[in-house]
C-alpha cells in the first residue's frame, strides 16, 4: 500500500502537521556508520527505507549541533555546525534531501533555553561585565560562597555558579555546563532568529523547542516555568521565523496546563504548531516530589486527564500525543508488561494513544516494543542519573532504594541502541556501543518484525497508515466511554461522516466490558488478539479499533 502517493485528505485544508506522525530518533543511539560506537547522520541516512516503511511523515532529531556533550548535545556550543561525532554539515544537508525522497521532513531540536558554557558567547560573557556578549546570560552580583538564592538546578546542586573574572553568579537550571540565556537582551533574541532563519534555508521542515516554557525565568522572583514575558517572546520569535515558511513547531512544556495550551498553539499561528506537555506522563510519581519516588498509576486519573486535554484543546489548540521520548523510561515497561504480554500491551498501548486527536510521535525502538534495562551502576551514562545516583546516597537512601528509581526511571531506559537485528551488538555498530545494548535484542528486533504481519511494528505501520486516509483520526471530536470503569479506555472520535471507537484493556486480566456490540458498519481494523469477536469481555490487554464510513 503506497500511502505516500494518495492524497489523504483531499478536502481537508489543515495543516500537514496536524495528519502527520512524527519519528523521534536519538542520534548517538540510532545507527552507527563507522564504528565508533555513535550513532550519526550517515547512519541515520542509511535507514531512511524504514523510516518510510513505517510511514512517518517527519524526523525530530534530537541535538546535533557542536557540543561537548555533557547532556549529550542538549549543550550546544555552536547552533550552526554539526558534531564532528555525528558527521558534518554536508552530511546534515545531505540528509534533508534524502529524507524529502522519501517524503520525510526534518525536525531540528533547538536548545533555545541554555547553550554550553564552551560556546563563544559564554567564552566571551565571562571575560568581562563589558564584554559586548556578558548580558546573553544571566548574572547577578554577590560574594563568592554566598548565593543569590536557594534555587536548585534540574541536574542537582545549585542553579547558580560563581566566575571570579567576573566577580558574579551564572544562572543555570540544567547542569553547570548549560549557563542560561538571556531572553531579556534583544541581542540575542536577534542572534537566535538570525540562526533559525539560516536553517530554515537550509530546508528543515521544522523545530521542537527544547524547554522552551523556561526561556522567560525570572531568578530573582525565582519563577523559573511560564514566565510573565513568555508567550511575548514566543509571538516574536514565531513572526521573526517560523511564519516565514510551512513549518511545524513543537514547544517541550513541562509545566502548560490546557489553558496555556491554548496560547502556545493557538491555531492562528501566531506561537508555535503544538505543545508537548507531560500531565499524562508524570502521574506515576509521589505527588509534590521527584520522578525518582516512585507510585503506582493512577488509572482513572490517567482517563481523566487524556479526556480533558482532548476535549478542551478541540478546536482551540494543538497536543502532542506520545508515551516515549529521550528523556522517559520505555512505556511496555512502565505500562505494560514486558514479560509474558509484552506483544499485547505494547500494541494496545499504541492502539490506545493512535486513536486520539493530536500528532502522534513514535520513539525510535517503541515501535518494536523496546524494553527498559536494569544495568550496573558503571553502565549508566546518563548525566542525570549518574548525579542522583550520587545525590540520594549522600542524603542515606539504600543502594537498593535508589537503583529501583533508576531502573523505573533512568533516561538511559530510552537511549539503549537501536535493535535493528539478532547480530552484534544488535546491528547497531561494528565497534563498542557508547551504551550497552539491551540484552533481549536477540529477541526483538527490526529484522524479526519487519516482515511479520503480526509484529508489533506492523500494528504500528497499520495505525500510522490509518491516521493518513481517514480525517476522522484528525478532525473526529472525543468523547470518554465507560468513564467509571478501572480496566477499560474507550472512547469514539465523531466526525460528519465516520466514527472512530477504541476500547482497550489496560490490565493483564481478562475483564468484562459494558459497551454494546458494535453494529455491522463498524468494521473491526486493528485488534491485538486473532479471533477479536464479541466485545463481551476483553483478554488481558486487548484492544480493538473499529471504523465506520
Ligand atoms: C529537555 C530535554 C532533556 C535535556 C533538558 C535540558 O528536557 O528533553 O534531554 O536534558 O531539556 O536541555
Ligand atoms: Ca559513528
Amino acid at each position: 500500500m503506497d500511502t505516500k502517493t494518495t492524497d489523504i485528505h483531499p478536502t481537508d485544508n489543515e495543516k500537514w502537521w496536524k495528519r502527520a506522525v512524527i519519528y523521534q530518533i536519538y542520534p548517538r543511539s540510532f545507527a552507527d556508520s563507522n564504528g565508533d560506537g555513535i550513532g550519526d547522520l550517515q547512519g541515520i541516512i542509511s535507514k531512511l527505507d524504514y523510516l518510510e516503511d513505517l510511514g512517518i511523515d517527519a524526523i525530530w532529531l534530537s541535538p546535533v549541533c557542536k557540543s561537548p556533550q555533557d547532556d549529550n548535545g542538549y549543550d550546544i556550543s555552536d547552533y550552526q555546525d554539526i558534531d564532528p561525532m555525528f558527521g558534518s554539515l554536508a552530511d546534515m544537508e545531505k540528509l534533508i534531501q534524502e529524507a524529502g525522497k522519501h517524503q520525510i521532513r526534518i525536525i531540528l531540536d533547538l536548545v533555545l533555553n541554555h547553550s554550553s558554557d564552551e560556546h563563544f558567547w559564554f567564552q566571551e560573557a565571562k571575560k568581562s561585565k563589558e564584554n559586548p556578549y556578558h548580558n546573553y546570560y544571566v548574572w547577578r552580583d554577590g560574594k563568592e560562597g554566598e548565593l543569590p538564592n536557594g534555587m536548585r538546578a534540574a541536574f542537582g546542586g545549585s542553579a547558580w555558579e560563581w566566575v571570579p573574572e567576573v566577580q558574579q553568579y551564572y544562572f543555570h537550571q540544567f547542569s553547570v555546563k548549560q549557563p542560561d540565556l538571556n531572553w531579556e537582551n534583544p541581542e540575542l533574541r536577534k542572534e537566535i532568529y538570525d540562526m533559525i532563519n539560516w536553517w530554515i534555508e537550509k530546508g528543515v521542515g521544522g523545530f521542537r523547542l527544547d524547554v522552551i516554557d523556561q526561556i522567560a525565568k525570572e531568578p530573582d522572583r525565582e519563577i523559573t516555568n511560564n514566565g510573565p514575558r513568555l508567550h511575548e517572546y514566543l509571538r516574536e520569535l514565531s513572526r521573526e521565523t517560523f511564519q516565514k515558511a510551512d513549518l511545524v513547531t513543537v514547544g517541550e512544556a513541562w509545566g502548560a496546563t490546557t489553558a496555556l495550551a491554548k496560547l502556545y498553539s493557538n491555531p492562528d499561528n501566531s506561537e508555535l504548531s503544538m505543545v508537548f506537555q507531560f500531565e499524562h506522563i508524570c502521574l506515576d510519581q509521589i505527588a509534590g516530589k521527584e520522578k525518582w519516588d516512585l507510585a503506582p498509576l493512577p488509572f482513572m486519573k490517567l482517563k481523566e486527564v487524556f479526556a480533558r486535554w482532548q476535549t478542551q484543546l478541540c478546536g482551540e489548540g494543538w497536543n502532542s500525543l506520545f508515551w516515549n521520548n529521550h528523556d522517559l523510561p520505555r512505556i511496555v515497561s512502565r505500562w505494560g508488561n514486558d514479560r509474558e504480554y509484552r506483544v499485547e500491551s505494547a500494541k494496545m498501548l499504541a492502539i490506545l494513544l493512535h486513536g486520539l486527536q493530536g500528532t502522534p510521535y513514535v520513539y525510535q525502538g517503541e515501535e518494536l516494543g523496546m524494553t527498559n534495562v536494569q544495568y550496573d551502576m558503571e553502565d549508566y551514562r546518563d548525566i542525570e542519573t549518574l548525579n542522583l545516583y550520587q545525590e540520594r546516597l549522600e542524603k542515606g537512601y539504600t543502594k537498593s532504594d535508589i537503583m529501583r528509581s533508576i531502573y523505573a526511571k533512568s533516561r538511559d531506559n530510552a537511549r539503549t541502541p537501536m535493535q535493528w537485528n539478532d547480530g552484534r551488538n544488535a546491528g547497531f555498530s561494528d565497534g563498542e556501543p557508547w551504551l550497552k545494548v539491551n540484552p533481549n535484542y536477540t529477541e526483538i528486533n527490526a529484522a524479526a518484525q519487519t516482515a511479520d504481519e503480526d509484529s508489533i511494528y506492523s500494528c504500528y505501520k497499520k495505525l500510522i497508515h490509518l491516521r493518513k486516509q481517514n480525517a476522522v483520526f484528525t478532525d473526529g471530536v472525543f468523547e470518554l466511554l465507560l468513564a467509571e470503569d478501572e480496566n477499560l479506555f474507550a472512547y469514539t472520535r465523531t466526525n460528519a461522516s465516520q466514527q472512530l471507537l477504541v476500547v482497550c484493556n489496560f490490565y493483564g486480566r481478562t475483564v468484562p466490558c459494558a459497551l454494546q456490540q458494535p453494529e455491522a458498519s463498524m468494521r473491526l481494523v486493528v485488534s491485538n488478539y486473532k479471533d477479536a469477536d464479541q466485545l463481551a469481555n476483553l483478554r488481558p490487554y486487548e484492544a480493538r479499533m473499529y471504523l465506520k464510513g
